[in-house]
């Protein structure tokens, strides 16, 4: 017999460090379904926070894990194996040339690129990063000192040195901070965390024009929106441009932890042995995952549905701002949405839980929708009438924020 919820929480209480607040036990996923303690099931609008674009347990990319956890579980870096490199291929082929280095987390591979565009400064005496207001880049601590909310540093400090913030989508803003000791400025295309903050193209491109403009580096932080979420397969080619590296994590490796950083081989040549490492970075179970993951992607088309069906899912949100007066704004790209409330947006998400729809509450009063990119049309016209139900409530005053 599976444990009930109470006791998991039990052994939580007692042995697991306090950093979250769970309200659910999961024992089961399968495509956007999964299923709790008791039986009950769930449309996962959440992915796992971003990560299983291709859906759970993925039959592919199950078999890609199975097959190699039957070869060998792990190859250190003093090491070659195959698959790495085949992983840094695909994502160069799709990256025109770039380059890449493996880590576990989107914190890691955050802090990977942060040194990286250190090392690539260091003999210019370029140190500086402008990274931006209200943006989350991780939880390690130069990644907390890049993260540009308060909430994540406050306790922790003194924070590492070299981060200073801009306001997002402010170019005037971002040009005050370069100094002769800017080595780049790092930023989201959307702004995940911080409540589904799109970076308009033209200041995405005012970016790449400025950092050309004073020899510095345009950084990214693709860990959220990477791997088609968005409706391309990285967020900042929306707005037409390339930045000199950026970070991928999250749906990578399909909830298989995997990271990377990608870079031009102008700055990933900076990288000499020595610099960087990871024990368990980019090992073969992991690029196994990452690797199946792509393959799903083109074979489903995934990238283009969620653009097309990310519009449509958009469009019913716009329809919950236009008939509901709690609802202010919808907003986002691809299957990376949400929708702002004039409240807190919690006992929303929680009653939208107990209907069984998964969302994310976020920055206070946003409601962050994040399907996988296979998500079914019956899927998605059940979440929006669940959606609907539950709004239909709140406004007739049976859910209080
Ligand atoms: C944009 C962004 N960067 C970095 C991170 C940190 O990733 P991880 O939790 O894998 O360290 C996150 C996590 O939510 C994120 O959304």
């Amino acid at each position: 017999m599976a444990a009930t919820f109470d006791e998991v929480q039990d052994l939580y209480r007692n042995y697991v460090m306090e950093t979250y607040a769970p309200e659910l036990v999961l024992s089961r996923g399968k495509g956007t379904k999964v299923w709790d303690a008791n039986g009950k099931v769930y449309l996962d609008f959440t992915s796992g926070i971003a990560v299983l674009n291709v859906g759970h347990t993925h039959p592919h990319v199950t078999a890609a894990v199975q097959e190699q956890a039957a070869k060998m579980f792990h190859v250190s870096n003093l090491y070659y194996h195959e698959l790495q490199g085949r992983l840094a291929e695909k994502i160069s082929a799709i990256r025109g040339g770039a380059k890449c280095f493996f880590a576990n987390s989107g914190a890691e591979a955050n802090e990977g690129q942060i040194k990286l565009a250190r090392l690539w400064g260091h003999e210019q005496g370029k140190h500086e990063i402008i990274a931006m207001k209200n943006g989350f880049h991780g939880r390690t601590l130069a990644a907390a000192a890049a993260t540009g909310q308060d909430k994540v540093k406050k306790g922790f400090e003194p924070m590492p040195e070299g981060f200073v913030h801009a306001d997002f989508n402010d170019l005037d803003s971002i040009k005050a901070l370069i100094t002769e000791k800017t080595v780049g400025v790092m930023l989201e295309s959307i702004q995940a965390e911080g409540g589904v903050i799109v970076g308009d193209p033209a200041f995405l491109q005012g970016v790449r024009a400025l950092c050309d403009e004073h020899n510095i580096l345009m950084l990214c932080d693709e860990v959220q929106c990477g791997m088609g979420r968005t409706g391309s397969w990285f967020g900042f080619e929306h707005a037409g441009v390339a930045p000199d590296v950026f970070s991928m994590a999250k749906a990578l490796g399909s909830g298989f932890p995997v990271g990377a950083v990608v870079a031009s081989p102008k700055v990933a040549d900076v990288f000499h042995p020595g610099h960087h490492a990871s024990t368990f970075g980019g090992g073969p179970l992991a690029c196994a995952a990452a690797l199946a993951t792509f393959e799903v992607i083109e074979q489903e088309d995934l990238v283009a549905k969620a653009q097309e069906k990310g519009a449509l899912l958009k469009e019913g949100l716009e329809d919950f701002v236009d008939r509901f007066e709690h609802v202010v704004e919808a907003r986002g790209e691809g299957f990376m949405l949400g929708f702002a409330l004039d409240q807190d947006a919690k006992p929303l998400a929680k009653s939208l839980q107990e209907m069984g729809l998964l969302v994310i509450p976020t920055a206070g009063n946003v409601i962050r929708i994040l399907p996988p990119l296979n998500v079914k049309d019956d899927e998605l016209e059940e979440a929006l009438d669940m959606l609907d139900d539950c709004l239909e409530e709140m406004h007739g005053g049976s859910i209080e924020a």
